[in-house]
């Protein structure tokens, strides 16, 4: 017979056990989800999901920067333009499936937009003429930028646990797609916000490059950070294959041959497509060719035209069907727990690479596609727009479309499916 000490003791450390719980999820909601302006919070995502978010031109990004830069402008407008994108965002959220919303991690997400959105309509009714409010909005942006950090692979996360435990059918799979499309498209441009006030009018002076404003570089010399991303990809594929192919790089300038090629753009994001391009490329290379003594070279050739700035990557590292292209896109594909990852590069993620890189180069309207020779090798080509006027932010926005896109896209398709069954011709026969 257990003692009545014993027994207290045990309710004793249950009661703490309660206790403990009760306070973690009261905290967790309180600093999540705060005092009691938060309960005001459904009523302002209403409110500024009702606005259309204005996409910057890459011009407009750079007047922001310019020498008569104004904080106060830059200010005015990510008060309005911040809750705009994180409301179109937030209201999306609520039409992903009820299961996958009630995800730890989804709900994790959910409450770090919540916050920011928050954080910044604290900053509606004060004055831009004050520079202790100038100063104060500069570190809350600080704050939600490291706050979202973790944004990409906690979503990650979360399709993976959905996917896990209800499977994935393609309807399913299709509109997480379009939500993850979506949602990580205005996360690149939250975050371009962000770093261009913040790099901006942090006080700081900045050491960087002449041309450069904020994350922009408005002579961004296209081929030193195709150089600089290759260099980075072949250390980390001969750290972990012993061994990488070389590149071979050609680049036409077609407006000024005598020029090296340079367009306004974010060195980072271009950087990014790239890096993650040769990565694929060595990867396949190597993994093709694991008998022979000799790698054949990566191939990149880079076009300026009137229009266009292109990229085309050119790899012999055997190519893939091209019926699994889109699959190579797909966010809820990719999730799915391979047992191949160990044969990944040490730094592979969840499958992302492709599809992240394409929202980078859409971002600012151009694109990037796979065209893949099966037997043989892969084109990667990016196209990027080459003037600054064309070079726009490609938004999401929430609205009636968008609606339909999750609720009625169960409809029939309109092309025919084939059936998997042989088709019996006999009852076609003429009645004798
Ligand atoms: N150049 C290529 N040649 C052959 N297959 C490729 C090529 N590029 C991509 N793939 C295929 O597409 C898949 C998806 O590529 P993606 O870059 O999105 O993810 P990953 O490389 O698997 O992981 P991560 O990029 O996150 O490290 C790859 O796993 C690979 O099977
Ligand atoms: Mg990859």
């Amino acid at each position: 017979m257990p003692s009545g000490r014993y027994i207290f003791f045990v309710l004793f450390f249950l009661l703490l056990r309660v206790l403990c719980r009760l306070l973690c999820h009261s905290s967790m909601t309180h600093t999540a989800l705060g005092n009691a302006a938060m309960l005001n919070a459904p009523k302002h995502i209403d409110y500024y999901a009702k606005f259309s978010p204005s996409p910057l031109s890459m011009k407009q990004f750079l007047d922001f920067g310019s020498t008569n830069a104004c904080e106060k402008t830059s200010f005015a407008f990510l008060r309005q333009e911040l809750p705009v994108r994180l409301s179109n965002s937030l209201k999306e959220i609520n039409l992903l499936p009820d299961q996958l919303i009630m995800t730890q991690s989804v709900q994790l997400v959910h409450s770090w937009f919540v916050q920011s959105l928050m954080d910044i309509l604290e900053f509606q009714d004060k004055s831009p003429n004050d520079p202790k409010v100038l100063a104060g909005f500069v570190d809350t942006l600080v704050t939600i930028r490291n706050r979202h950090n973790d944004v990409v692979p906690t979503m990650a996360q979360g399709v993976i646990e959905y996917r896990d435990a209800f499977g994935a059918d393609p309807l399913t799979s299709q509109n997480i797609q379009y939500f993850l499309d979506r949602f990580y498209m205005n996360r690149i441009s939250m975050r371009m916000l962000i770093n261009q006030h913040t790099l901006i009018f942090d006080g700081s002076t900045k050491p960087g490059h002449p041309s450069s404003i904020g994350c922009i570089d408005s002579c961004c010399d296209v081929t030193n950070v195709i150089s600089d991303a290759y260099e980075c990809a072949k250390m980390l594929c001969e750290q972990y294959y012993l061994g990488s192919p070389e590149l071979e790089l050609r680049e036409i300038n077609a407006k000024n041959k005598s020029q090296p090629i340079e367009i306004s753009y974010v060195p980072s994001h271009l950087y990014h497509m790239v890096f993650e391009l040769f990565k694929n490329a060595m990867r396949a290379t190597i993994e093709n060719h694991e008998t022979s003594s000799t790698l054949p070279p990566i191939k990149v050739m880079v076009a300026l035209g009137g229009e266009d700035l292109s990229i085309k990557i050119s790899d012999r590292g055997g190519g893939v069907p091209f019926r699994k292209i889109d699959r190579l896109f797909s966010y809820m594909y990719s999730t799915a727990p391979r047992p191949t990852i160990v044969r990944h590069f040490p730094q592979a993620g969840f499958g992302y690479g492709l599809p992240t890189s394409r929202l980078y180069a859409r971002y600012f309207q151009g694109d990037l596609q796979l065209y893949p020779m099966e037997g043989y090798g892969t084109d990667a080509v990016i196209q990027l727009k080459a003037l600054s006027t064309d070079s726009v932010e490609k938004l999401p926005v929430f609205n009636q479309t968008a609606l339909r896109h999750y609720k009625f896209n169960q409809e029939a398709d309109d092309w025919c499916v084939p059936s998997k069954e042989p088709l019996n011709l006999a009852a076609y026969k003429a009645a004798k």
